[in-house]
């Protein structure tokens, strides 16, 4: 992830008639837009922001160029290849970016539709025994998306929901592990459940539902753990004192 949100994504035009290419960011990244070759002349180059905004200008004359305000700080200018870099990208920054070129006529050089995405949220696989029939049921969802599956001892339906066709949710089973992906454009989360932990015979039949059953026992662990601490400092220290006391009695 960290790698990721450092990454600087490198992107070609595909061709010289300029097709729109959609581009994917996560939210802080950067991204460098280039424009086809060669160039044809001219005296002003300009890249907008859905076909309005200026986002930066250059004079060839004065070989000047000026960001405007909607990336001022944000954005960086290749005098020499024309390239824009955007940084730190966020939600807002998505849109259309075109590269115009004007001199005898203006001329469309560069098209790219821009998404800046939030990493997606770790989905949640969770698990049903129905003892009498060994039905098994997994669930796994995310906020916005969920897929139910039935599962046997060996494996389980496969499943897949997406919304816009951008996100998925899809459960799976590899290599005796049950897998729920949640994905967008930018990333992708998984959990992961043994098979094995889906035995009829196995008592607890219920997963703990995460969230609040997962955060409840963590704060059980921890009180225990706490109160454990404190009993043993100060049995150490009972026992100390009582050596002492042992000790002084003996003397
Ligand atoms: C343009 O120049 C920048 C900075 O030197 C470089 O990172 C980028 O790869 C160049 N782009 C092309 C298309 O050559
Ligand atoms: C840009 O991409 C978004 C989704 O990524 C899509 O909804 C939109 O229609 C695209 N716009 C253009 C002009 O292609
Ligand atoms: C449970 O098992 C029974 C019998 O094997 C089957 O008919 C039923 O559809 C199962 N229910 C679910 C929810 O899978
Ligand atoms: C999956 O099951 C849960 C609980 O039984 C239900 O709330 C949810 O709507 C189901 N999701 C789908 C996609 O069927
Ligand atoms: C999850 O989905 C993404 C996007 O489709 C894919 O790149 C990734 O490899 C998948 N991860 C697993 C563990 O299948």
């Amino acid at each position: 992830m960290a790698l990721m949100l450092q990454l600087i994504f490198t992107l070609f035009t595909l061709s010289s008639n300029t097709e729109c290419s959609d581009v994917f960011v996560s939210v802080g990244d950067s991204v460098q837009l280039h424009t086809q070759e060669p160039l044809p002349e001219f005296t002003t180059f300009i890249w907008k922001f859905n076909k309005t905004e200026k986002v930066l200008e250059y004079l060839k004359k004065y070989n000047d160029a000026t960001a405007f305000p909607r990336l001022k700080d944000r954005v960086a200018f290749n005098n020499e290849n024309y390239s824009l870099t955007l940084k730190n990208l966020q939600k807002t920054d998505s849109g259309l970016y075109e590269a115009i070129v004007s001199g005898q006529k203006d001329t469309e050089v560069a098209a790219y539709n821009l998404s800046v995405w939030d990493p997606v949220e770790a989905p949640v696989l969770i698990y049903q025994l129905k003892k009498e029939t060994c039905n098994i049921t997994v669930s796994c969802r995310t906020h916005h998306l969920s897929v139910n599956s039935s599962c046997d001892k060996k494996t389980c339906e496969e499943r897949k929901v997406s919304a816009l066709g951008l996100v998925c949710l899809s459960l799976f089973v590899s290599s005796s592990s049950i897998i729920c992906n949640h994905s967008n454009p930018v990333s992708w989360k998984m959990d992961i459940l043994e098979m094995e932990k889906l035995d009829c015979s196995n008592e607890d039949a219920v997963s703990p539902s995460a969230g609040v059953s997962v955060c409840l026992l963590k704060i059980v662990l921890f009180s225990t753990a706490l109160i454990l601490m404190v009993s043993a400092v100060i049995t150490v220290h009972v026992n100390s004192y009582c050596y002492t006391v042992n000790k002084s009695c003996i003397m």
